[in-house]
């Protein structure tokens, strides 16, 4: 997939994200593994990046107040000119940077970052501040590395066949995606969009002498590694390891190859724009991610008479509209409590929640129902479906309410 020196194949969870801070910080802070953090180092990312970047932070001992979130546009990727900022104040204190996050694909909005802006800034400061080291990039894309297998389709000749609002989508993700090679390290998980079991994890390292960072010396491993090539376990937190999810990814790998996994994602953004475009010819709906073009539609329900074309800038930044707020994020819960218990009992769609996309300028969560559609089976009429259930639910809870 692109050209990388050496792979890792994991099966643990935030794992991959582990590795490459911990690469980063030992590049940073020579000397780390043995001796300590000789001074802060942080960790910046984006407000929308998962929360594992807080837990490995934690983890690492580089605490978790040391994650520097840098504020998303309203694509929901890294604010490039906030993030340069940021990354200067932290040079221009001392502090060291053990790894810059890029999230390709953010787990509630598939917010892609701008991978080769945040490259671009990270050569540019090296060089300004004369750092004897390069703030690590680690592309936490376990979300999107899959759009990669659209890097050589021809969306003009579009042989699969996709509708146009599909090939809008993949090519817009592409465009992003395709910046990968560009990253020092970068995780990928099968068992999100690789269509594999949990868990099956992989970590690419461009350079392969970054493993070095975190090799165990030879006497501290007697009773193993006599024999072969390849040995992971000399670098890895773990010792003993499972086989399967590797197995696993790697099976689906062989089985799908890339025309299978094209057709895969395609048919799941397929599936998502099918019900973007139900959701938006409905006027009590309306979709707050709406410039991400990946499988997840986030969208809100709202009271008759509401006006959905200008509801969400005056819930993000209206302080007069925080009551409304509140009571349409009310609604929202029920209606998906509603939904959800519909579906547990065999009768409805699945759907998911987010209890804070956004937070509104009077600080108050903005909630969202979700829609994240990645099997194969899905089809146009389950999408009608969903839209249909939220509104019985949303009139539902309405007369609840006015009762
Ligand atoms: C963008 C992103 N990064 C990291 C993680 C953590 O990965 P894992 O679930 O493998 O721990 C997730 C999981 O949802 C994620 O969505």
């Amino acid at each position: 997939m692109i050209g990388v020196t050496l792979a890792l194949l994991l099966g643990r969870l935030v794992g991959t994200l582990l590795y490459g801070v911990k690469i980063g910080l030992e590049k940073a802070l020579p000397g780390s593994m043995r001796h300590g953090l000789a001074k802060k180092a942080v960790i910046l990312c984006s407000q929308h990046s998962h929360y594992a970047c807080t837990t490995v932070a934690g983890w690492l001992g580089i605490g978790q107040d040391n994650v520097i979130r840098v504020p998303s546009l309203r694509d929901n990727s890294i604010d490039v000119a906030a993030f340069e900022s940021a990354a200067r104040e932290q040079l221009a204190t001392g502090h060291a940077i053990a790894a810059i996050v890029a999230t390709l694909g953010t787990t509630d909005a598939f917010g892609i970052d701008d991978l080769a802006a945040l490259h671009a800034v990270r050569e540019r400061l090296a060089q300004e501040f004369k750092l004897p080291y390069r703030p690590h990039l680690h592309a936490d894309a376990v979300i999107g590395w899959a759009w990669s297998v659209f890097r050589n389709y021809s969306f003009a000749a579009n042989s699969l066949g996709f509708r146009g609002r599909t090939v809008r989508a993949l090519a817009a993700a592409v465009s992003r995606i395709r910046h990968l090679p560009l990253a020092d390290s970068l995780g990928i998980d099968f068992h999100k969009t690789g269509f594999a079991p949990y868990i099956s994890s992989l970590f690419l390292l461009k350079d392969r002498a970054d493993f070095g960072a975190i090799v165990r010396e030879r006497e501290t491993m007697p009773y193993l590694y006599h024999t072969g090539e390849y040995h992971p376990g000399m670098f890895t937190l773990e010792t003993s390891r499972s086989g399967s999810g590797v197995m696993a990814a790697l099976a689906n790998l062989l089985l799908l190859g890339q025309e299978g996994f094209r057709t895969l994602i395609g048919h799941s953004v397929e599936m998502a724009e099918v019900l973007r475009e139900l959701i938006i010819s409905r006027p009590e709906l309306t979709i707050l991610n709406d410039q991400n073009y990946g499988p997840v539609t986030l969208f809100r329900a709202y009271p008759a008479g509401v006006d959905t074309f200008r509801v969400k800038q005056r819930e993000e930044s209206d302080p007069s509209y925080a009551g409304e707020l509140a009571r349409h994020n009310e609604l929202n819960r029920r209606v998906f409590q509603r939904v959800a218990a519909e579906a547990l009992s065999g009768r409805g769609v699945a759907i998911g929640f987010t209890d804070n996309y956004r937070t509104s300028s009077s600080g108050e969560p903005i909630c969202a129902l979700k829609s994240y559609v990645l099997s194969p089976f899905a089809d146009e009429q389950q999408m009608h479906a969903v839209v249909e259930h939220v509104l019985a639910a949303c009139r539902a809870v309405e007369s609840e309410v006015g009762s």
